[in-house]
Formats: C-alpha cells, sequence, structure tokens
C-alpha cells in the first residue's frame, strides 16, 4: 500500500483484506454488499482544507439520511491526489481499478478533474465532482455516469462584470493563478465585464500554486485600474489578500473576485480581507431556516465553520443518498440511477437547485461583501443561472 492511499474501513480485518493485494477488495464486497464510496481529493498542498471540508459535508449528508445508501452499508476508500494534474489518472485508476469503487467523489483541481474524467469514461463508474470547474466535465466531455454538484468555473464571474460596473468601475486588471480554472473563471469575467461596458487593460497570471506575488503587485500599483479582478483560492488565496493588503493597495483599487477568494480563508486573512466584493452560489450569512440549520450542525460536528466547499460536498453526499434510495441501492440499475440523479432537486444551504442537462447545477449566484471574517449576502447576481454546456452530446443534453 502506498503512503498516498488512505483506506478509512469499518474493521481491521478489512483493512488488512483490502491492503494485501487487488483480488481481494473483490471478495470483501461481494461478502459485505457493502458500496464502495472513494474519495479522490487534495488533503496536501494549497488546496487541502478544501478537501477535509468536502468529505465531511459528504459524510455529514449521508449520516444525517441514516448513514447507508439506499438502505446499504458505506465501505469507504481515499486517496490524496495532491492537487496533481500529472497523477491524476493513476490515482483514479487506482480507485477503480484497486479499490473497485462503485463511486468515485472528487475532486477540487480541474487539471487532476481531467483525469478523472478520462477514467469515468473509460470505465463507467460514477463519478460525482464535488468542486472542480473544469467546463470539459460538463461540456464537450461530458458523460452520462458524470453528475457536477458545484459549479463550472465560469458560472461565478459570468455574475461579477455588471455590479463592478454599476459601481463605476470601468477600467480593470484582471490577476489568476494560469491554468483551466483561472482561465475560465477569465471567460465569465471577459465575457460580463465587457457586456456591462468594462474594459480589461492587462491579464496578470503566475503558475498555480505560486505565491510569489509581489512583482504583480507592483504592476498593479503602476497600471492604477479602477478595479482588481481575480480568481484564487484555499491557501494561496489568503495570500494574496495579505499581500494586496501589505503592498498598501486594500484601499486605493477596490478587489473582486470569483468568490472562492474568500471561502474558507476569512480567518487567515484578517481585516486585510474586509469590504472584498465576489459572487459566489453560496453565502455563509444566507439567512435561511435550510442555511442556519445547516451551519450550526457542521460547526458542532466538525468544530469547523462550513463553506461553499463543505456545501458542496454536503450536497454530493445528498445527491448521491437521494438517488440510491430511488433505486434502492440497486447501484447496478445505471440508467434508473441517472434518471434519479437528473431528476433531483436538492435541498441545499446555498438554496434549492437542480441538475442541467449537462449534469450542472442550475442555481442563484449572490453579490457578496465581505464584513467582520463574514462574506455578507448583499443581493442576487444572476436567478438560476445555467452553464451553457457547449458540446455536450448525451441524450437529452
Ligand atoms: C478548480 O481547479 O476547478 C478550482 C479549485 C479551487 C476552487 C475553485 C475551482
Amino acid at each position: 500500500m502506498t503512503t498516498r492511499r488512505l483506506v478509512l474501513t469499518r474493521s481491521a480485518a478489512v483493512v488488512g483484506a483490502a491492503s494485501a493485494g487487488l483480488l481481494l477488495p473483490g471478495i470483501v464486497r461481494a461478502q459485505s454488499n457493502r458500496v464502495r464510496v472513494g474519495f479522490m481529493l487534495p488533503y496536501t498542498g494549497t488546496y487541502a482544507q478544501l478537501g477535509v471540508n468536502i468529505e465531511n459535508g459528504v459524510r455529514m449528508a449521508i449520516n444525517e439520511k441514516g448513514g447507508k445508501l439506499g438502505g446499504r452499508e458505506i465501505e469507504w476508500f481515499k486517496v490524496d491526489d495532491e492537487s496533481e494534474p500529472s497523477k491524476g489518472v493513476e490515482n483514479a485508476q487506482r480507485l477503480v481499478q484497486r479499490d473497485k469503487v462503485d463511486v468515485l467523489i472528487g475532486t477540487v483541481h480541474s487539471g487532476v478533474q481531467m483525469g478523472i474524467q478520462r477514467v469515468a469514461r473509460e470505465s463507467g463508474v460514477l463519478s460525482l465532482i464535488p468542486n472542480a470547474g473544469a467546463h470539459a466535465a460538463t461540456r464537450g466531455l461530458c458523460a452520462p455516469n458524470v453528475f457536477r454538484t458545484s459549479f463550472t468555473n465560469s458560472q461565478p464571474t459570468l455574475a461579477l462584470g455588471k455590479p463592478m460596473v454599476d459601481k463605476g468601475l470601468k477600467k480593470a486588471v484582471w490577476i489568476t493563478w494560469k491554468y483551466a480554472a483561472g482561465d475560465e473563471a477569465f471567460e465569465g469575467f471577459k465575457q460580463s465585464y465587457t457586456k456591462a461596458g468594462g474594459t480589461i487593460v492587462k491579464e496578470l497570471g503566475l503558475p498555480f500554486p505560486n505565491v510569489e506575488f509581489q512583482a504583480l503587485l507592483t504592476e498593479i500599483a503602476s497600471l492604477n485600474p479602477d478595479a482588481v479582478a481575480c480568481f484564487f483560492a484555499g491557501g494561496g488565496a489568503a495570500k494574496f489578500i495579505r499581500d494586496y493588503a501589505a503592498a498598501g493597495l486594500k484601499d486605493k483599487i477596490p478587489l473582486w473576485g470569483s468568490g472562492f477568494l474568500t471561502e474558507g480563508v476569512l480567518d487567515a486573512a484578517g481585516a486585510a480581507a474586509d469590504g472584498i466584493m465576489t459572487t459566489m452560489h453560496y453565502a455563509d450569512s444566507l439567512d435561511t431556516p435550510r442555511n442556519n440549520q445547516f451551519r450550526k450542525a457542521f460547526a458542532t460536528t466538525f468544530k469547523l465553520q462550513p463553506d461553499v466547499y463543505a456545501v458542496q460536498g454536503y450536497d454530493t453526499g445528498l445527491l448521491l443518498a437521494q438517488g440510491m434510495e430511488a433505486v434502492k441501492g440497486d447501484i447496478g440499475n445505471k440508467q434508473a440511477l441517472y434518471k434519479a440523479l437528473e431528476n433531483q432537486t436538492i435541498d441545499s444551504p446555498r438554496g434549492k437547485w437542480t441538475m442541467s442537462k449537462a449534469h450542472n447545477p442550475i442555481q442563484d449566484i449572490y453579490l457578496r461583501r465581505v464584513e467582520n471574517k463574514d462574506n455578507k449576502v448583499i443581493g442576487i447576481a444572476a436567478k438560476a443561472l445555467a452553464d451553457s454546456g457547449a458540446g455536450c452530446k448525451m441524450a437529452g443534453a
């Protein structure tokens, strides 16, 4: 067993059997009739906390439904994908071929997701995407067995441009990590900002997960735009917010972004984050009975404050539990299961949402402002926003 493979099972005997070789997991499955669920998430690196919150969210939702899927016990498996795209296929194959999972839940990083997508399409394993927003997963490379419970990378930023221009911020610099998530977030920003009458004066970027922002912040200061818009997430986002303030830009050039910028990082960023404006499909302060109950239960169970990643994990657990309930645990009845997953309404802490034909959430996008370590809702920036699903060729899409 490699050090990256973290297998969670319900008994030491099962751990021993599963670690002994490739044949044994099949035997364990036959004996136990358990549903085998694999997490492929980052548990190290700049996205580590995102992985933890997603897993916690999934477990919480399933526990609330009695801890079973369609009446069947669960056997859990975990792989740390390290947000490393070059290992994406290999890690997904570990879960699918070696551990023989029935369901693969993953991942966070869009580049790694492309490896999962390949394995999912080749193997036909049920694949639930709890974060990674790579367009291709629910566009050109969509598949009947792949469902996303989060967003596409351009969904939040398609709602970002207009509120900026409405505030009189007509010249912006864009800055991001240069990989699919940042590039596709830019696509949404460019479309919405230019349509509203804004001009993008410069696009800046650095490789993921580099956090040496200083030279780029100096360039922003000299360009002196009306505003800066960006995509960053996880530990790197907290550092960007702190460095932006330390460079003296916070009170001179308003900072806007795809909402991941301020998710799960507000304690680490402190006062440097106050006033940042973002668009996102969730906000801590959504004052609904559903969100309030979720936040209280999550904080009590995990001694952590939930964020958008916890919500996406929770919704993944709800979707899986509801789908498995509909087929009474018969995960082999793929046609009925996929139909059930397509037709669910998810009563989420973010607000109710449904699946698009290409298997991506149709959801409201909120405009938020950071106040005292909280993402405060200012309003709805886009109602029931669906991704285009362009290029998805699937029956019904
Ligand atoms: C992505 O790589 O798709 C991603 C990572 C973190 C937050 C949002 C998107």
